[in-house]
């Protein structure tokens, strides 16, 4: 038997919790579709983020602080990698139901063509209260009220005009202090919780809360790479960081008394969160499209200093047979097969690491086309080899040895391979436990015997 008042109690309390309402955050997305799968542990991703919305018992609602994608970068293969990215990232935002994406300078960078594409009308409401935007086809909202069960809550967004250089044709930028007072005039009665999303630095974000002590709360995103919370007065003031690996959930019990201010936690999307199907289905279209496209094939290619070009790892064997057997028994000569096995092998920005010269004229276009270039080859650490194989191929003809049997004392001219070298893949991203002389440990080649 349960004793009377306990049951009350829990009665009670679970009462309260049903009229519990809860508001996601997460930050700028910057292309981040999901961890690369590197190195542990993996962080954030749709698939992870999917999961956790569905785990949450109470009502929630989840808003996106901007930058879909984009890189500044001027290629075509590029900027189209980012176009489907920001297609596949708003595509996820409709599934998780996200109730508003405030605008980023990202967003308004890919043009406002592409982002009448990204966003048609049925799609996640377009918020900025001081960015207006003259194209018909196009809706940025100034303000959006959304309703959780009996509780309204109103979101104003801004993007800091530091942010942006000159405005694309068409746009047009307000102060943002000038933008919102109206605005907050006008919805202070209408809203119970008034919500910023505030596209800045978290120094104007604060600042913006000091000028406007309404807010509850002020959601803050822009290049923070880690979540931070503060209150300012009795403003909850904070950011998710980027690229989604946390989010920010703020808990509000309006029944509550003594909880007026609510409560705030951030939550890792690390790896107890299993990948969600529907997304992984999302990530797998994604993949698909760049394989379509066929975007590997139209990586642009710049010119390699002097005369020199790749030649592949094979054409090194003859001469180098020893260190070539054992390079053949690192995990750098299976590179690309690792990315063939996660699916991503179309995918010019895993390739770019996983072969040789993706980014070069006769470096790695395609498996068919250069198979030759696949994995981490022996050009990727001492830079393209024909000069250095016609050196000492013709020093041998000259002198009637066979080229496989010629050894000519170490010049010191081609190949160097320096911690840098090393670095430009094993970046922190990708390879944090990096350090060069116990990485350089387990991939040392073996002395070539000569053969005399
Ligand atoms: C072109 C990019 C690239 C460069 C340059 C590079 N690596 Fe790697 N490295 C990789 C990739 C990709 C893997 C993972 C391969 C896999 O597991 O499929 C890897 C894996 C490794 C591993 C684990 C391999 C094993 O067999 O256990 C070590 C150790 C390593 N790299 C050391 C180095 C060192 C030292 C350098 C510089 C001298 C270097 N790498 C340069 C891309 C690179
Ligand atoms: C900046 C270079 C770089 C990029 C870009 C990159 N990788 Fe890697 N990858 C590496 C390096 C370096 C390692 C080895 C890390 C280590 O052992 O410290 C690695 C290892 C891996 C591994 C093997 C992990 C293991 O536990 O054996 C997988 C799988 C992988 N990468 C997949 C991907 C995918 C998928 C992408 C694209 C989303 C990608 N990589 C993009 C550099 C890169
Ligand atoms: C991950 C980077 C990496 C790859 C890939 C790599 N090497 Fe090296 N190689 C090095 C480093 C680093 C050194 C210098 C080692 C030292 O300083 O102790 C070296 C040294 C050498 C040397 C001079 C030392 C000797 O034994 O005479 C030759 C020759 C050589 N590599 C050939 C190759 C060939 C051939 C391949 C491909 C089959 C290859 N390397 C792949 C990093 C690499
Ligand atoms: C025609 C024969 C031949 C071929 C093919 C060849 N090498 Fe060499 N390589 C040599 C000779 C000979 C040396 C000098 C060896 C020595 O002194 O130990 C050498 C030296 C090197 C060195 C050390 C350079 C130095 O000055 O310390 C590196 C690194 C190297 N080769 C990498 C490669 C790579 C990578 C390839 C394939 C792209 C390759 N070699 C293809 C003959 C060849």
């Amino acid at each position: 038997m349960i004793p009377c008042a306990l049951l009350l109690l829990a009665l009670l309390s679970a009462s309260l919790q049903a009229e519990e309402v809860c508001l996601l955050f997460s930050g700028e997305e910057r292309g981040y579709l999901e961890p690369c799968g590197c190195a542990k542990p993996l962080m954030g991703g749709i698939a992870k983020r999917h999961t956790f919305l569905k785990s949450l018992s109470e009502p929630w609602l989840s808003v996106s602080l901007g930058d879909l994608a984009g890189h500044g970068g001027s290629t075509f293969s590029i900027q189209r990698q980012d176009e489907l990215k920001a297609e596949t990232l708003v595509q996820a935002l409709k599934i998780m139901n996200y109730s508003v994406h405030n605008l980023g300078e990202m967003d308004l960078d890919m043009g406002l063509e592409v982002l009448a594409y990204l966003f048609p009308p049925d799609s996640v409401p377009l918020l900025s209260s001081n960015i207006r935007v003259a194209n018909p086809f196009i809706e940025v909202v100034p303000y959006k009220i959304h309703r959780v069960k009996t509780l309204r809550i109103g979101f104003l967004g801004i993007l800091s005009p530091a942010l942006l250089g000159t405005p694309p044709a068409g746009v047009e930028i307000i102060s943002p202090t000038e933008a919102l007072q109206p605005l907050i005039k006008e919805l202070k009665d209408k809203v119970d919780v008034l919500v910023l999303l505030s596209h800045a630095s978290m120094e104007e974000s604060l600042k913006l809360a000091r000028d406007f002590p309404e807010f509850q709360l002020i959601a803050s995103g822009h290049r923070a790479d880690h979540p931070v919370v503060v209150k300012e007065g009795k403003t909850w003031v904070f950011t998710p960081g980027i690229k989604g690996k946390h989010l920010v959930l703020y808990r509000y019990n309006p029944d509550n008394p003594l909880e007026v201010e609510g409560a705030i936690e951030t939550v890792t999307l690390n790896e107890r969160f299993k990948d969600s199907a529907p997304m992984l289905q999302v990530l797998d279209s994604y993949q698909e499209r760049l394989r379509e496209e066929n975007l590997l094939l139209r990586v642009e290619k710049f010119p390699l200093p002097g005369q020199t070009s790749y030649v592949g790892s094979s054409a090194c064997s003859p001469c180098h047979p020893a260190v070539s057997q054992h390079w053949g028994s690192t995990l750098h000569a299976t590179a690309y097969e690792t990315l063939l096995k996660a699916g991503r092998a179309s995918d010019p920005e895993c390739v770019a690491c996983h072969v040789v010269g993706l980014n070069y004229v006769s470096g790695f276009q395609s498996q068919d086309i250069s198979p030759d270039l696949t994995g981490v080859g022996c050009e990727a650490c001492h830079g393209p080899g024909s000069l250095h194989i016609a050196e000492c191929g013709m020093q041998g003809v000259e002198r009637g040895i066979p080229n496989s049997e010629f050894r000519i004392p170490h010049s010191g001219r081609y190949g160097k391979v320096s911690p840098e070298g090393c670095k430009g893949c094993h970046d922190p991203e990708h390879s944090p436990t990096f350090q060069f002389e116990s990485y350089l440990e387990k991939i040392k080649h073996p002395m070539e015997v000569p053969k005399n």
